[in-house]
């Protein structure tokens, strides 16, 4: 198998390329957010159905990607396009309080065990508003995060995002201002001694630590149990906030991290998945601590915030799709994945970790199961990006990025599996014999 994959790419997605000139004269790099960007060029999509995308060359995909982690329900569920349509008839934006808003915050602090919630669009806004909240609450500064983990994409907390050189303060993005970062502390995923050092350094001055409890943004690597448990002791004996980043979370479990945890953070952000594909985003948690915000108070507002279309399509995505049932089902699919990776990687005799966590998952070109930022970057990238282009070119888009994951929908079928795993066992093959030049590759 020694054909050069990006030309296969390339041969099969002629129009994705013309599309590409043609918006980059409008769009940098050709598209709306960064992440959707890869090189030589990113393929331009045309719709979606159940588990299927369709891009600009007719070309059909199974979708492990679903917009990011957003569409477990699948493309464009009958149900959730019967609601969208009866919401449009009843105007999709109302200006004062929408009547439907309480039942969906009713729906969410049972579901998540919060006792209070406001609503926004994205993700960026919620976990923007949770460190505005825990700073007004404590009436402190410092906010610690971690690296590897990503909260969206205001200033505050984009550093050391996904480094690309291990150095202790690396900010993510050009733009933004020292002073803006001074107040964000940077420490090691499960690592509870450094995490200790830097809360008896600083513990006094920190409002909060925020995390994703299940780290998404390098793949995927959960908390270990007792990690989470250190860090609540430690952040009730300084005084300052837990702030669960579930944005991504929030959707691959039921109840979100925090039920699977078996924790309650004081404060728990949502969004992606709970709305089944329309924007809304939510910041929640105790009722003393969002008694800071109102009029006067915490600022907190968005034109958009709890729009109808929104909100009724969250009540019904919660309510009626993505039940108990459907997290059973989605977390049986991706067992089949999970195991047959493990099955690809010890008859090829191939360095490749599995990590999984409902619904999600990720492989990793690595001897070892990464914990935190400093194992997953040395992965392999030159074989997983053989693997990736492979993948794509053979119908399979298994996941965004070397930093994201599978997602399987309740839309996803064994047959959808089995077509899964057998592009990947050729495509890993070929990630062995032969790898990628990344050095020809502009983004990477
Ligand atoms: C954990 C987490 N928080 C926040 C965000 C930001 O969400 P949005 O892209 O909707 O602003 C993301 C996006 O991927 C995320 O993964």
């Amino acid at each position: 198998m020694s054909l050069d994959i990006i030309e296969v790419y390339k041969s099969l997605t002629n129009k994705s390329k013309s599309l590409f000139e043609e918006s980059s004269k409008y769009l940098p790099f050709g598209v709306s957010s960064n992440y959707r960007y890869f090189d030589p060029y990113p393929i331009y999509l045309v719709k979606g159905k159940g588990s299927r995308v369709w891009d600009v060359d007719g070309n059909e995909y199974i979708d492990y990607i679903l917009g990011f982690g957003v569409l477990e329900v699948g493309h464009s569920h009958p149900r959730i396009v019967e609601e969208v349509r009866r919401a449009v008839e009843d105007s999709t934006i109302l200006g004062f309080e929408y009547e439907k808003s309480v039942e969906l915050a009713k729906i969410i602090c049972n579901r998540y065990n919060v006792d209070m919630v406001r609503f926004s669009s994205t993700g960026t806004e919620a976990t923007m508003h949770a460190i505005r909240i825990a700073r007004a609450y404590t009436k402190r500064k410092k906010i610690i995060k971690f690296e590897g983990h990503y909260h969206g994409s205001h200033d505050q907390l984009l550093i050391n995002v996904n480094p690309m050189r291990l150095e202790s303060r690396v900010p993510t993005s050009p733009g933004i201002p020292e002073e803006t970062l001074s107040n964000t502390l940077v420490a090691d995923w499960n690592d509870y001694e450094g995490f200790e050092r830097l809360v008896r350094v600083h513990g006094n001055d920190v409002a909060a630590v925020i995390m994703e409890p299940v780290a998404m943004n390098m793949g995927l690597i959960p908390a270990d149990l007792d990690f989470l448990k250190g860090v609540f002791d430690l952040a009730r004996d300084y005084g300052f906030l837990v702030i669960f980043d579930e944005v991504k979370t929030g959707g691959k479990f039921y109840s979100g991290a925090s039920g699977y945890y078996g924790l309650k953070p004081d404060l728990v952000t949502l969004g992606k998945a709970i709305a089944g594909g329309l924007p809304l985003s939510v910041v929640a948690g105790r009722r003393d601590v969002l008694g800071v915000v109102g009029p006067g108070r915490v600022a907190h507002g968005g034109t958009f915030n709890a729009n109808p279309l929104s909100v009724r399509v969250a009540i019904v995505t919660l309510r009626d799709i993505l039940t108990e049932g459907a997290f059973y089902y989605m977390n049986s699919l991706s067992e089949e994945l999970q195991k047959g990776y493990e099955d690809i990687a010890d008859d090829l005799d191939i360095d490749l970790i599995v990590t999984k966590w409902g619904p999600s998952g990720m492989i990793y070109f690595n001897s070892k199961v990464p914990k935190n930022y400093k194992d997953f970057i040395k992965s392999d990238f030159k074989s997983w990006f053989t693997y990736f282009y492979y993948m794509v070119a053979k119908g399979i888009l298994p996941m965004a990025s070397f930093n994201e994951q599978w997602t399987v929908s309740i839309a996803h079928t064994k047959e959808d599996i089995s077509k899964h795993l057998e592009v990947a066992r050729d495509a890993i093959k070929l990630a062995k014999n032969k790898k990628l030049n990344l050095d020809l590759f502009e983004a990477f």
